[in-house]
């Protein structure tokens, strides 16, 4: 006789009351791409580390990005309407750190480090990167804690073929 499985536990479902824990647990074991979010404007200059940056469509070719609604950076990117996605290769792992606010490096002082430029937007690109991703701002809407932006990409910027920087188990690797 066949045996009915038995219905998934509401940890795994979504449920109301799932454990945030258990979410940040899960998305830790999922690998993912490094890249540096920049922007500059009116609004200033600005950039943050993210790993949740995702394609959207090639037509138009866009792409969104979570960032904190908590980011100093976030309101410097709604306001500029303007950011570039700098996706990293595993030697900017200092990079990675320094735009993630584990440094003394704060603000515009973070791009002290790193040899940047700028592509259509004026968004600083990495001249380092493995791919830069320039975008102006399509869409922008909040999500509990996280401003979701989608960007049409308007240039890219394709780096050198190196080894890539990916983020899992909470620790950086080489790919
Ligand atoms: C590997 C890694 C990935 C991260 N990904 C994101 C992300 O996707 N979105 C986000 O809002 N913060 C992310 N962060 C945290 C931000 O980089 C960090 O909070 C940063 O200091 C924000 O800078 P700001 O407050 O100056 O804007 C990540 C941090 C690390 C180390």
């Amino acid at each position: 006789m066949l045996k009915t499985p038995a219905p998934p536990s509401s940890a795994a479902t979504g449920a109301p009351g799932l454990d945030s824990v258990l979410f940040r647990e899960g998305m830790s074991r999922v690998a993912a791409a490094v890249h540096v979010v920049t922007t500059d404007g009116s609004a200033g200059i600005a950039g943050f580390t993210a790993t949740a940056v995702t394609p959207v469509t090639d037509d138009p070719a866009s792409l969104l990005v979570c960032v904190n609604t908590a980011a100093r950076s976030a309101q410097a990117l709604l306001a500029n309407r303007v950011f570039c996605v700098n996706t990293l290769t595993a030697d900017d792992q200092d990079l990675a750190n320094i735009f993630a606010g584990r440094t003394e490096l704060h603000g515009p002082d973070r791009f002290s480090k790193g040899k940047w430029d700028k592509l259509a937007t004026g968004a600083p690109a990495l001249t380092t990167s493995l791919v830069s991703f320039d975008c102006r701002l399509s869409d922008a809407r909040v999500v509990a804690t996280h401003h979701v932006i989608i960007g049409e990409i308007v240039n890219i910027r394709l780096g050198e073929p190196k080894p890539a920087l990916v983020y899992q188990g909470r620790l950086y690797h080489e790919l």
